[in-house]
C-alpha cells in the first residue's frame, strides 16, 4: 500500500489567478520527482475540483473534496452531492474534519451518513477522528477516539471497512504548532487497529491505511509520521505552499 499525503487546501485559493498560481508552482514543484512508494491527494475546495483534475491529477497526485452531502440530489441549498464529486474527476473525500464539527455541525451519525454514501458511489473516504484540548486534559482521548469510530461505521461491514482511510488528527494540534509526541501518535494508531480487529477480524484491516494530522511540517514528518509508523499524513496550511508539501511527501516516500 503506498503512503499518503493528503493536502487540505481547506477555504483558500481565492480567484482563478490564485488558483493557476498554484498550479505553476504545484508542476514546478513535482517536476522531475519519481514517488514510488507514496501518492498525494489534493483536496481544493469544490469549486476548484474540476480543474484540479484537469490540471494536476495524474499518476502520482489523484484529487479529493473536503466534504459533500448525503443525500444525491434535490433541494439541499449550498450543497454537493457524492454524484457531483465523482462526475468531477475526484476519487477521495474527507469525511468528519473537525472544522466541519466545530462550524457546521457534523456529528458522528452525519460522519456515518456520508461515509456509507461514499462507499456506495465509489470514493474513498478519509475519515478524520480525534479528540479536543479539554477531552485531553480530562483523559477521555481513548473514549472520544471508541465513540467516534464505533458510531461512524455503524452498518458498514468487513468487506468496506478496507476501502477507509483513518486519519487521527487531534484537534489541539490542527493549525497550533503542537504536535502530540511519536508516543502517542502510535498509541492512537494501535488502539484504532485494535478497536478495527476487535469489530471486524484482522484479516479484513491489515491493508487499512491511518494517517496523522494536524501541524505536520517537514520538520515534524519524522516525530507524527516516520516513528510511530504512520501510514502517511493530512497536511492543512503547508499544502498551500506546493514546496513544502512536496518535501512532506518526498520525506514520507523515503520512509
Ligand atoms: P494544519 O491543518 O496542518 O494547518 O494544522 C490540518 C487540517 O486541519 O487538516
Amino acid at each position: 500500500m503506498k503512503k499518503l499525503i493528503v493536502g487540505n487546501l481547506k477555504m483558500n485559493l481565492l480567484s482563478p489567478s490564485e488558483r493557476e498560481r498554484y498550479f505553476k508552482s504545484f508542476k514546478n514543484e513535482l517536476k522531475g520527482k519519481v514517488f514510488k512508494k507514496a501518492e498525494i491527494v489534493l483536496c481544493p475546495p469544490s469549486i476548484h475540483l474540476e480543474s484540479f483534475v484537469e490540471n494536476l491529477k495524474n499518476k502520482t497526485v489523484k484529487i479529493g473534496a473536503q466534504d459533500m452531502f448525503w443525500e444525491s440530489e434535490g433541494s439541499y441549498t449550498g450543497e454537493v452531492s457524492p454524484e457531483m464529486v465523482k462526475a468531477s474527476g475526484a476519487e477521495f473525500i474527507i469525511i468528519g474534519h473537525s472544522e466541519r464539527r466545530k462550524y457546521f455541525g457534523e456529528t458522528n451519525e452525519t460522519v456515518n451518513l456520508k461515509i456509507k454514501v461514499a462507499l456506495k458511489k465509489g470514493l474513498t473516504p478519509i475519515v478524520c477522528i480525534g479528540e479536543t484540548k479539554e477531552e485531553k486534559d480530562m483523559e477521555i482521548t481513548m473514549d472520544v477516539i471508541i465513540q467516534q469510530i464505533q458510531d461512524g461505521l455503524r452498518d458498514i461491514n468487513r468487506t468496506q471497512v478496507g476501502r477507509i482511510i483513518f486519519v487521527y488528527e487531534p484537534i489541539w494540534a490542527v493549525g497550533s504548532d503542537i504536535v502530540p509526541s511519536s508516543n502517542e501518535i502510535m498509541g492512537a494508531r494501535l488502539l484504532i487497529k485494535k478497536i478495527l480487529t476487535e469489530k471486524y477480524g484482522s484479516k479484513y484491516i491489515e491493508k487499512i491505511r491511518i494517517i496523522y494530522g494536524g501541524s505536520v511540517k517537514p520538520k515534524s514528518v519524522n516525530q507524527v509520521c516516520v516513528e510511530p509508523g504512520m501510514d502517511g499524513v493530512l497536511v492543512g496550511r503547508e499544502s498551500l505552499v506546493p514546496l513544502e508539501l512536496i518535501k512532506i511527501a518526498e520525506l514520507v516516500n523515503k520512509q
